[in-house]
């Protein structure tokens, strides 16, 4: 934010026709760079960004990091070096962009931390969801469908599968989540028969699907042996519900166990008609992007970066320049907008967002 507010504070100063040649769309290339093309997630959000900044005349460039980070770093720099001065970056990993971050903030280009947080200063600004909220909603959900607070004497056995790691985001769901079932767990309540409970023994690398049933299936086939699967398996997302999914189906042929999942995945939606998935907490990316459009804007335009900006964008948007600190423990200001559960009893909402078409099978489809 500094940089482009600087250029466009100085612009304020200096002549008319310099600061009409800089309003000139042209003149503000948006480099777009995300992790993966692996999930659906992000193929919408590259496609929503760049239709957003396109359709308004900026010139865009979109890169996906097949999760490797020293290609992101790559991508980054070919952005850098042929102009952009604008950067949309969902980072592969939030502590290893040190020098990328500096190569952009010499650039003085703006950098804005999309949906994962950057931990490096030179982060202009953090949009995101609510990621500590998303993992509170799967533990509340788990929570309720046990109906925990109720158990009494009985027990139940519950597994935990997290993201990577390297993504911010995995410790906040992560956190969200266990910090519901804690207490349960303390007590007795809730049973982890592996004893896998710290985020680094539960994680997935690339929050990779194959990685997390390779993980499950060891899990079930050390810990669960008496023929009863858990009743209850907390996944930070969609991909690595998936995996849990395939190694319970492997294992349990028509077992029932509870499994969250984050993003509304068509694999998840349909593994949540069939029964194999029970909810996943949605996450609306067209907002993201919309929000992210409105804040390089304002950015251009030289306007303040706070509260009414997050009430303007006509999205359930909060503003905190608190909570979030890079490694320096510079507090970045985010937006944060709010995520919703998903179960088969609602997916109509889905269909109402305009994003998804319910299939005369049954089964959503995306609506494009
Ligand atoms: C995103 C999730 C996504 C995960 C894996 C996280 O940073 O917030 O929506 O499922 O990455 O790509």
């Amino acid at each position: 934010m500094k940089k482009l507010l600087a250029i466009a504070l100085s612009l304020l100063m200096m002549s008319a026709c310099f600061a009409a040649a800089y309003a000139d769309t042209e003149a503000v290339k948006i480099g777009i760079s995300l992790p993966t093309q692996s999930l659906e997630r992000w193929n919408r959000d590259g496609a929503y960004l760049a239709e957003q900044f396109k359709s308004a005349g900026y010139e865009t460039v979109l890169s996906y990091a097949d999760n490797d980070s020293a290609r992101q770093a790559d991508d980054i720099m070919n952005m850098l070096s042929s102009g952009a001065t604008v950067l949309i970056i969902s980072a592969v990993d939030g502590e290893a962009m040190d020098a990328v971050m500096s190569a952009a903030d010499n650039a003085g280009a703006a950098i804005i931390a999309y949906d994962r947080l950057i931990m490096n200063d030179a982060v202009d600004c953090y949009v995101s969801f609510d990621n500590y909220a998303v993992g509170r909603l799967q533990g509340q959900y788990i929570e309720s469908a046990l109906d925990l607070p109720n158990a009494g004497g009985k027990t139940y056995t519950i597994e935990f599968t997290a993201g990577d790691t390297a993504d911010n985001n995995a410790g906040y769901v992560f956190s969200g989540a266990f910090d519901v079932l804690k207490g349960y767990i303390d007590a007795g309540t809730l049973n982890v028969l592996s004893k896998q409970t710290e985020l680094a023994e539960v994680a997935t690398v690339k929050w990779d699907a194959d990685a997390a049933c390779a993980r499950a299936a060891e899990i079930l086939s050390a810990f669960y042996t008496d023929g009863a699967a858990p009743d209850a398996w907390l996944c930070s997302n969609d991909s690595t519900a998936i995996g849990v999914a395939q190694a319970l189906s492997s294992a349990y042929a028509g077992s029932n166990v509870i499994i969250t999942g984050q993003d509304g995945e068509l694999a998840s939606l349909a593994n949540i008609v069939d029964g194999k998935q029970s909810m996943t907490v949605y996450k609306n990316v067209p907002n993201e992007a919309v929000v992210t459009f409105a804040i390089v804007k304002a950015m251009i335009a030289g306007e303040e970066i706070g509260e009414k900006l997050a009430a303007a964008v006509g999205a359930e948007c909060v503003y905190d320049a608190l909570s979030y600190e890079t490694s320096a423990g510079k507090k970045c200001p985010s937006f944060l907008l709010a995520p919703s559960v998903i179960t088969k009893d609602n997916l109509q909402e889905l269909v109402d967002t305009g994003l998804y078409v319910m299939g005369s099978d049954g089964y959503l489809k995306s609506a494009e």
